[in-house]
């Protein structure tokens, strides 16, 4: 049996493997003293750093920014950053931005699609880019599929998924992110591809989960979704802060009164 290409990447994670996303230098630092084993500076930081409805406006400028920031708070993890879109449209653009998110500090770079992709996969591996497959729900897609919604549901999808998996395999995908994937879909992809699976509301079969960071801490209190678990109250907390920084000024505004 051959050995993978990124193998060394691949030696880095162990089930079930863990990926969170991070944005930014303390958030990544965290992230990684806990123990998490691959972190991802996803394009979802339009939606939750930036504020915009969805992944489509974010930028490979921006992307740079946020994988140097992420890069400086991590001694553990793998770093994976995201293509965002039209950054790859054919095989030069992806070997050109991927090149320079590695250059702003990634291990290794997203893309999002399948069997169509492979020829930027492939450009991809043979530049030596690591590189992370993402199938299922596309969020990048959302407007020409109106909508975020359960992949893998007809038995059409469920085998286009799963020759993506093996094709996005044999290009040179050092892990494949599932995301909103029918849980048995996942399970059989899983069991037919020799590299992780990492799955995002797409059940419990894959070889690991990945979760965007905020839905986990409780920091996006404004959308959060179904199948995401809420472990913590950072929102709560922020504005409990506030409260008492507001508090504080009130005192001394009185003080200042009185004096
Ligand atoms: O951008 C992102 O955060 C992602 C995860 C949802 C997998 O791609």
């Amino acid at each position: 049996m051959s050995t993978h290409p990124h193998q060394s990447l691949i030696d880095r994670l162990h089930t079930p493997i863990s990926v969170i996303t991070a944005y930014d230098y303390p958030t990544a630092r965290l992230c990684d003293e806990a123990g998490i084993q691959m972190i991802l500076v996803g394009d979802s930081l339009g939606m939750v750093v930036a504020g915009c409805p969805d992944t489509t406006s974010v930028t490979i400028e921006q992307m740079i920014y946020h994988t140097q920031i992420v890069r400086r708070g991590i001694n553990q993890a793998v770093l994976v950053s995201d293509l965002p879109i039209h950054t790859y449209d054919t095989p030069e653009a992806a070997l050109e931005n991927g090149r320079r998110l590695i250059e702003a500090g990634a291990d290794a770079v997203k893309l999002e699609g399948g069997i169509e992709q492979v020829e930027k996969i492939r450009t991809l591996t043979e530049a030596n880019i690591p590189f992370c497959g993402h199938l299922g729900m596309l969020p990048q897609s959302v407007h020409e599929e109106g909508g975020y919604h359960k992949k893998g549901k007809t038995l059409m999808e469920a085998d286009r998924l799963i020759a993506s998996a093996q094709a996005l395999e044999a290009a040179g995908a050092f892990a494949i992110v599932l995301e909103s994937v029918v849980s048995d879909v996942a399970r059989i992809i899983t069991a037919s591809v020799r590299n992780p699976t990492i799955g995002i509301g797409s059940g419990v079969h894959c070889d690991g989960q990945v979760r965007v960071l905020h839905d986990v801490i409780g920091a996006f209190p404004w959308f959060v979704p179904p199948f995401a678990k809420i472990h913590g109250d950072v929102s709560g907390t922020i504005r409990t802060a506030l409260d008492g920084y507001l508090s504080e000024i009130a005192a001394m505004e009185e003080k200042r009164m009185n004096s």
